[in-house]
């Protein structure tokens, strides 16, 4: 048990599943994420200093950053998202006041659940909270999405921040990334259940990767706008890209290939979720994983064997990888009935395969951004 009683606030914030519309949040796409049960909590207390103390549930570091210096703990591994949070509540024209923070986050690191938006959403909030102000979770999320891009270095949508501070329980929200408008989908999966499994392949050069797709979608982008009036690859219909096949290079027309089709495929699921056609939206899941591992090349052998040893059992509509992809979890569409025996067969065969042995997690669909006086 972790000692909270001498704090003044408790905020959480929360990990998402993202249950289609992959790498098009920055291509000004529509995504389909949920806010999960899954919570990074940030307890807080002013301490009348210069400094926030930091503290973790679940290890013994403790460091202080000094917040007339905010900008000097960028290659800290853990501090720099409370640092970079707190540089970019000060740049946004907000007050840091001094404080003891305790973060106590159980959405697992390098889940592809979003850990990093969950702590970045529910430590502005305490900001927020210890300075006197109301927190805003549209303003937080959009201030988080600029920690993770200038302080923490990963060029990232607006996706994971906005579904950890704005989810609410049992929906999912089909937020348009271009307008930041969000429409709230009650989430009936009938009698299917959406499983989460994590293939706990270490998420290495998740950085690196990721950032270099961003630039390919940008080079196809730039490319398309000498023909074409769109602002942003979103804005393309499949069969219009397909006429500009001999413009692009190979692997960029690929990667421009996934992110209009995938767009197309938000679409559809959305329309197969609301009429309850849960075998419709399967085969969507499992046409994004394959776009992603084909086309985007983002999955790695590891999401692979999750993903198609899904495919393989009788009681599952579909599956793909959640998030980022270069390991994490994958999103499994199954018949509630045989969800245990799913999860057994995946994982033995997973395990067989690559080695590592995979985490089912049971969580719910959740609200985001909470905070309260405690
Ligand atoms: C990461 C990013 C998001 C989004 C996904 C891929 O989670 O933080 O902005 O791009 O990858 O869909």
């Amino acid at each position: 048990m972790i000692d909270t009683k001498d704090y003044k606030y408790e905020v959480s914030a929360a990990g998402r599943v993202n249950l289609i519309g992959e790498h098009v949040d920055y291509c000004g796409g529509k995504v389909l994420p949920c806010a999960l049960s899954l919570k990074c909590k940030v307890y807080a207390r002013p301490n009348g200093t210069d400094f926030i103390n930091l503290k973790w549930s679940n290890m013994s570091d403790e460091i202080s950053l000094d917040i007339r210096d905010l900008n000097a703990y960028r290659e800290y591994k853990h501090a720099k998202y409370q640092a970079g949070c707190a540089y970019l509540w000060q740049e946004a024209g907000h007050e840091v006041k001094g404080c003891d923070l305790l973060i106590d986050c159980k959405v697992p690191f390098g889940s592809g659940l979003s850990s990093s938006a969950a702590i970045e959403v529910a430590t502005l909030a305490a900001y927020a909270l210890i300075a006197g102000e109301t927190p805003d979770p549209v303003e937080i999320a959009l201030i988080a999405q600029r920690a993770e891009q200038e302080y923490a270095g990963v060029n990232c949508g607006i996706m994971d921040q906005y579904a950890s501070a704005c989810g609410r329980a049992g929906m999912a929200m089909l937020l348009d990334c271009k307008t930041l408008k969000c429409e709230y989908i009650p989430v009936y999966t009938g009698e299917y259940s959406f499983v989460i499994i994590n293939s706990n392949k270490p998420h290495d050069l998740v950085e690196s990767k990721y950032n270099e797709r961003r630039a390919e979608t940008e080079a196809a982008l730039t490319l398309l706008q000498r023909r074409f009036p769109i602002e942003c690859l979103a804005d393309m219909q499949p069969f219009v890209l397909r006429t500009y096949k001999t413009m692009l290079l190979p692997s960029i027309y690929r990667r421009a290939q996934h992110v209009v089709e995938e767009c197309a495929r938000v679409e559809l699921a959305t329309e197969a979720m609301r009429m309850g056609d849960m075998k419709r939206l399967g085969g969507l899941l499992t046409e994004s994983h394959k776009s992603l591992e084909e086309l985007y090349e983002v999955t790695g052998r590891e999401l692979d064997s999750l993903a198609h040893a899904a495919w393989d059992h009788p009681a599952c509509a579909g599956a793909r990888m959640t998030g980022a992809g270069f390991g994490g979890c994958t999103i499994n569409l199954v018949k509630s009935a045989a969800v245990e025996e799913f999860k057994r067969k995946v994982c033995a065969r997973y395990k067989r395969e690559t080695g590592y042995t995979a985490t089912c997690y049971d969580v719910d669909i959740s609200d985001g951004l909470r905070y309260r006086e405690i």
